[in-house]
């Protein structure tokens, strides 16, 4: 059923033949929008008496329906907009501009047709006072109007429901456009704001949108993150400005049941940028809560390595072969949408394979790498402890993660912050002249077995470099990988991918690592003044 004609012959004759309308009357009389002297709210007349003339006429003085009683405000919106959006609102039309020719402050809400100056309000009120009655003519701050929502639009958005499902109580204009009067009834308040259904539990929210399913309770209700109007994010219409205050409104301790994760985004390398919602392309110098945990999907579900933890929910990724995906199954696809092809954050340690797109360092093609995608090269790695072994996937996650998250069990730990740069789990220097503790590298040695390490039994002059010259771990190894199209098989093995800040050519000059077998390899380079050239162990 559309409104319009019935409704307004109906009105013509209710208001013009003085017959009554029983059932609107009483719900606008006891509503906000009795405006007349009578009326419950503070916003009302000084005297005048009569309750329909605020917005219609006794008789037909405006050509627009229902026997509009009001000027139309001027098409000056700013309209709400975001990169997400499938639909195209355009300037207000309808019964959103009969809405705003109060709600936007910009005409007197006791200007009517039907008298010759301005109904006089209480209190010397004229336009829409200050509060949460005035939307102002900024509207991208409130919810999508005035656009058409047919199947085609729901077809191009699969969280969108069908408008042909919407119940009776939801209804589009004539147009098949979207109004306040979708959502709102200026006639009745039985169930506050003027809702056309009750709203709890979002049960108005859920009639069109789909989000997909949480069985975090704390995230059913939309309410918790967005608001319809006066929305400070504007784009996606959050509670706060940006996703991470968002989220951080209930996960900083205040709420009871919400993990407190808030201190993690404030350590000296995290993980939270607080930047606009939106924010302009390319979306990697950008992070925050959302681009890791897609808010309305997420469960509370653990997982192995290497898929996406399951508070990740359906987040987007970007697949092994470069591909943007729609859903990762893999925690690492999550990372590679920044800290790979389009990669913002530069390397800190200058090697001589030097590469900043993570997707390569970790290919199944590449030279050597820690085993993200598929099982590692190396079958002969006697330092690994006894809860891990060369055919075991580790996460990103498993090294960088808050400080203190126990990097070697296992368990991915939250990639939020960490005293310890880039966003490592543990300790590890990668400085030149370290002293050699459990605490320097602990890092490596949360997987790695510190005394097989010291003890010489791969490399053989382990321990004279790493405790005697105090050379560490990062001057030698890439914790990464080296990528198929850098180095060789023979120079890059191990992930030996040197420190050029450290490691120099040789007298002649040669800077290369040469596999020689198992245990077994030469080096031609030059390195706290000590030439080597062809040194071979063992
Ligand atoms: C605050 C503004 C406002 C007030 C006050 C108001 N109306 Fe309305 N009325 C509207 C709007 C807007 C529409 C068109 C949108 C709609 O149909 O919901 C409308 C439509 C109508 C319609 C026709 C549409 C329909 O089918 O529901 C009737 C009849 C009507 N009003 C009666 C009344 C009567 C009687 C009063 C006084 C008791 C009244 N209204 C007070 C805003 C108002
Ligand atoms: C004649 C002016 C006028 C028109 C036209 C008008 N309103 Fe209002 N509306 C008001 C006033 C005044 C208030 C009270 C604001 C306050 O108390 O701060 C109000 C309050 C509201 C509220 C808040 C109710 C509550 O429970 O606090 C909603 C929602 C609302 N209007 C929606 C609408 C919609 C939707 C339309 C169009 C269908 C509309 N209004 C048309 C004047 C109007
Ligand atoms: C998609 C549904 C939807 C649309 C469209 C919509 N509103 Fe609302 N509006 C709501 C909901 C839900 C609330 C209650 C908000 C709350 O309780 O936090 C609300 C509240 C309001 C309020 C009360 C102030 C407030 O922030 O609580 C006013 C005034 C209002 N709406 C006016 C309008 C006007 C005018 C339009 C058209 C320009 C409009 N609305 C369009 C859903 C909608
Ligand atoms: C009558 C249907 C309807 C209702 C009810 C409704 N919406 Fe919408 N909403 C839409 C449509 C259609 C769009 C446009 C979506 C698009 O083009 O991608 C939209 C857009 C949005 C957007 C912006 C999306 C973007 O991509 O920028 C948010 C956020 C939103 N709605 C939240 C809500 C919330 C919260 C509620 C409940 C208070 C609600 N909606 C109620 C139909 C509805
Ligand atoms: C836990 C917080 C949270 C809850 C609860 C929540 N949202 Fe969102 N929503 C967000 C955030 C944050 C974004 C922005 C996402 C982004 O930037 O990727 C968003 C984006 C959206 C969008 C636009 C993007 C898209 O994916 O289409 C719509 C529409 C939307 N939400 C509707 C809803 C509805 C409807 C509900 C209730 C059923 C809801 N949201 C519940 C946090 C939440
Ligand atoms: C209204 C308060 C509230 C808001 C806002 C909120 N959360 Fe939550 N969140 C909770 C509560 C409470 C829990 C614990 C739920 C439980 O115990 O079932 C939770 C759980 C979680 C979990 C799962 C933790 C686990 O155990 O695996 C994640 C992840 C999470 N929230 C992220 C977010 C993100 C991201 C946002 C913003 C988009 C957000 N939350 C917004 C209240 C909130
Ligand atoms: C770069 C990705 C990333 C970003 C950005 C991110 N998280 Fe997380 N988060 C994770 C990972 C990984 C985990 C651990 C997953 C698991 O439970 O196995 C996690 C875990 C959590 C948990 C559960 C912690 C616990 O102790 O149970 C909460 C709550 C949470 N995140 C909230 C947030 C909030 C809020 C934001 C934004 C301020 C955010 N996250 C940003 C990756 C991220
Ligand atoms: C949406 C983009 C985005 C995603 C997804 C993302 N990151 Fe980041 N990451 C960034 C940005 C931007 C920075 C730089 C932050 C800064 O400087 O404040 C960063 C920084 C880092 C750093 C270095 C921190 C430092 O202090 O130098 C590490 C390590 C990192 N991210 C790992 C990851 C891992 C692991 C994942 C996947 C679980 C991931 N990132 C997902 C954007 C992202
Ligand atoms: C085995 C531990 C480990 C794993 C697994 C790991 N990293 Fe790293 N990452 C490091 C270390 C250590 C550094 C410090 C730089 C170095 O040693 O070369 C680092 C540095 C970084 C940096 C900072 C820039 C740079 O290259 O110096 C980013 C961004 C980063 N890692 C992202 C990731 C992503 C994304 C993944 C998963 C696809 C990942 N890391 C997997 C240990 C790891
Ligand atoms: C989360 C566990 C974990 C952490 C932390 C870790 N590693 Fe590993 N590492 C492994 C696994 C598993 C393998 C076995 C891969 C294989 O079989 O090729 C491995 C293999 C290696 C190899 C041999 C690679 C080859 O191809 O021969 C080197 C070298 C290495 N790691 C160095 C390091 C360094 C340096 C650190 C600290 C920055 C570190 N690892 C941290 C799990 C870890
Ligand atoms: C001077 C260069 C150099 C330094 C410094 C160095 N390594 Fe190595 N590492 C090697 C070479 C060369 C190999 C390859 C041995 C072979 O298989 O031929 C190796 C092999 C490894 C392996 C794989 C075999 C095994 O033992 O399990 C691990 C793990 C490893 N190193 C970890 C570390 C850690 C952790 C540190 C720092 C505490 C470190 N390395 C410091 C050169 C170095």
């Amino acid at each position: 059923m559309k409104r319009g004609h019935a409704g307004s012959s109906f009105l013509a004759a209710t208001l013009l033949l003085g017959g009554a309308a029983p059932a609107q009357q009483l719900s606008v009389v006891d509503s906000p929008h009795n405006l007349s002297a009578s009326g419950p709210g503070s916003i009302r007349a000084s005297s005048e008496q009569q309750v329909c003339i605020f917005c219609h006429a006794p008789h037909n003085t405006s050509p627009i329906r229902p026997l509009w009683n009001r000027t139309m405000p001027v098409d000056a919106y700013s309209i709400y907009t975001s990169r997400s959006l499938d639909a195209e609102p355009g300037q207000p039309t309808g019964m959103s501009k009969m809405c705003l020719s109060c709600h936007d402050g910009t005409i007197a809400i006791g200007a009517v047709f039907s008298r010759q100056n301005p109904i006089p309000m209480s209190g010397g009120v004229s336009t829409m006072p200050m509060g949460p009655g005035l939307l102002g003519t900024d509207l991208r701050d409130d919810h999508p109007i005035s656009f058409v929502y047919d199947s085609s639009l729901a077809a191009a958005d699969p969280k969108l429901r069908n408008p042909a499902t919407l119940p009776h109580e939801i209804q589009l204009d004539s147009n098949g456009e979207m109004q306040c009067t979708t959502c709102h009834d200026a006639h009745n308040n039985a169930f506050g704001s003027f809702l056309v259904m009750d709203n709890i539990g979002s049960a108005l929210c859920v009639e069109c949108h789909q989000m997909g399913a949480t069985n975090v309770q704390a995230h059913q209700d939309c309410a918790s993150c967005h608001v319809s109007h006066g929305s400070p994010s504007g784009p996606y219409l959050l509670d706060r400005q940006t996703i991470g205050e968002t989220c951080l409104n209930c996960h900083d301790g205040s709420h009871p049941q919400a993990p407190n994760v808030a201190s993690q985004f404030s350590l000296p390398s995290n993980h939270e940028t607080f930047s606009e919602v939106d924010p302009a392309p390319p979306a990697s110098q950008h992070a925050s809560c959302a681009d890791c945990h897609e808010p309305h999907t997420m469960t509370r579900m653990h997982t192995q390595a290497p898929l996406t933890p399951g508070n990740f929910g359906q987040i987007d990724g970007v697949g092994a072969s470069g591909t943007p995906l729609l859903v990762a199954e893999n925690e690492y696809e999550v990372c590679f949408k920044c800290h790979a092809d389009t990669n913002a954050v530069m390397p800190i340690v200058t090697r001589l394979a030097q590469q900043n797109n993570t997707r390569l360092e970790f290919d199944p093609s590449a030279i050597s790498f820690h085993p993200i995608e598929t099982p590692g090269r190396n079958a002969d790695v006697p330092s690994l402890k006894p809860n891990w072994s060369t055919q075991d996937l580790v996460r990103c996650s498993d090294c960088h993660a808050v400080n203190g998250s126990n990097p070697g069990n296992g368990a991915a730990g939250p990639v939020h912050g960490s005293v310890y740069g880039p966003l490592l789990a543990d300790s590890y220097s990668t400085f030149d002249y370290t002293s050699e503790s459990p605490q320097a590298y602990a890092l490596c040695y949360s997987c790695h077995d510190r005394n097989s390490i010291l003890s010489n039994r791969s490399f053989s002059e382990h321990r004279k470099h790493i405790v005697e010259e105090r050379t560490s771990c990062a001057t030698c190894h890439d914790a990464h990988g080296i990528s198929s199209l850098q180095g060789s098989s023979t120079g890059n093995s191990h992930l030996i991918n040197f420190d050029t800040s450290v490691v120099l050519p040789n007298s002649q000059g040669r800077l290369e690592f040469r596999d020689t077998g198992i245990f077994s390899g030469t080096c031609n380079l030059r390195c706290h003044g000590e030439n080597h050239r062809g040194e071979s162990y063992p």
